[in-house]
């Protein structure tokens, strides 16, 4: 019988040591469960990288089998406004915790969505409910959080998983769902993933229905990501001078692999490092890059805009 739940929430980490690639955030927050003493927590960094993950840890372990009673998960961008926030937190928060541990814990998902409005009303509810509740907030970018809630916080800024952690976590999957990835099907998982896990477990579980035996290709194919290699061909033949050839291939790969001309952008910016011209004319399309990028992102048509790209790679060489 295939198995209907899904791999994120399967592979999801249960305890400290199954976090992985984040040892110094985890050897502290760890400290502080084992002295059931938590200040409010701020975790910063960018998607799949185990920040809800260790929210759910932090609270499994303090709370063990009352966890869910004293746990509150709420998506700031999901919830209307912080005055729904705010109702929940206040019922949540009258009655006391249950247990040893003389506090609850809020999760607040994707802080960085609320308003300067609502993080200050943010901020006043963290008062006002200092003496029964910890907050422990996730956001992308902490920057986007109002300094007087990130100086009531213990903050801790998350990273992309390294290369090892992203092959160890593939290694497990393989092992456990019987699949054969060979090596460099795993190579391009990391190279997809970007050290986004859950983006690596969601391809993987894509593939699997496809097909046992994991291969670059599969992977590539499902990722909505061209092979770096075919990337590099089109770049060449265009820096070559063949530009209709050039053309021709972009809008094969961009059909093919259903890629937005945002993604093929980003995918041409990382392989520009890797064509044999010489330093300064790789800064110069790198510079080009970011301005097509952004006149994509203004609207602009994708596929004039990536022709005009194209261009000035051919005209790169002389
Ligand atoms: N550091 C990690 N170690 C092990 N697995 C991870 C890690 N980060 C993410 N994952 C995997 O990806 C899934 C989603 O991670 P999550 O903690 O929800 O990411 P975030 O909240 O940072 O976006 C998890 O269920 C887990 O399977
Ligand atoms: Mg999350």
């Amino acid at each position: 019988m295939s198995d209907t739940i899904i791999w994120t929430e399967k592979y999801r980490p249960k305890d400290f040591s199954d976090v992985r690639g984040q040892d110094a955030i985890v050897s502290k927050v760890k400290a502080f469960v084992e002295q059931k003493n938590l200040p409010h927590l701020l975790f910063a960094g960018p998607a799949g990288v185990g920040k809800s993950s260790l929210a759910l840890v932090v609270a499994k372990q303090l709370f063990k089998d009352s966890w869910r009673e004293n746990f509150l998960e709420l998506n700031a961008s999901d919830e209307r406004g912080i005055d729904v926030v705010r109702v929940k937190v206040k019922d949540f928060a009258r009655t006391k915790s249950i247990g040893d541990v003389p506090f609850k814990i809020i999760f607040l998902d994707e802080c960085d969505a609320l308003t300067k409005e609502a993080q200050q009303a943010l901020r006043r509810t963290m008062e006002n409910y200092t003496n029964t509740c910890r907050f422990i907030l996730a956001a992308n970018y902490s920057s986007k959080i109002l300094d007087p809630i990130q100086s009531r916080c213990a903050v801790f800024r998350f990273k992309p998983l390294p290369k090892e952690d992203v092959i160890n976590i593939i290694n497990k999957v393989e092992k456990n769902e019987s699949l054969v990835i060979d090596d460099n099907a795993k190579e391009a998982l990391y190279i997809v993933s970007e050290g986004d896990c859950r983006r690596v477990e969601n391809i993987l579980q894509s593939c699997s229905a496809v097909d046992k035996n994991i291969t670059e290709e599969l992977v590539f194919s499902l990722a909505s990501f061209a092979q770096p290699k075919e990337i590099k061909g089109i770049l060449e033949t265009a820096i070559n001078g063949d530009f209709i050839n050039a053309r021709k291939g972009l809008l094969d790969v961009m059909l093919r692999y259903g890629l937005s001309g945002l993604d093929l952008i980003k995918q041409i910016q990382k392989e520009v490092w890797n064509l044999s011209i010489d330093n300064r004319k790789k800064v110069s399309l790198v510079d080009k890059c970011g301005e097509i990028e952004f006149r994509m992102v203004e609207g602009a048509d994708e596929f004039v805009q990536l022709e005009a790209l194209l261009a000035c790679f051919s005209s790169a060489e002389e």
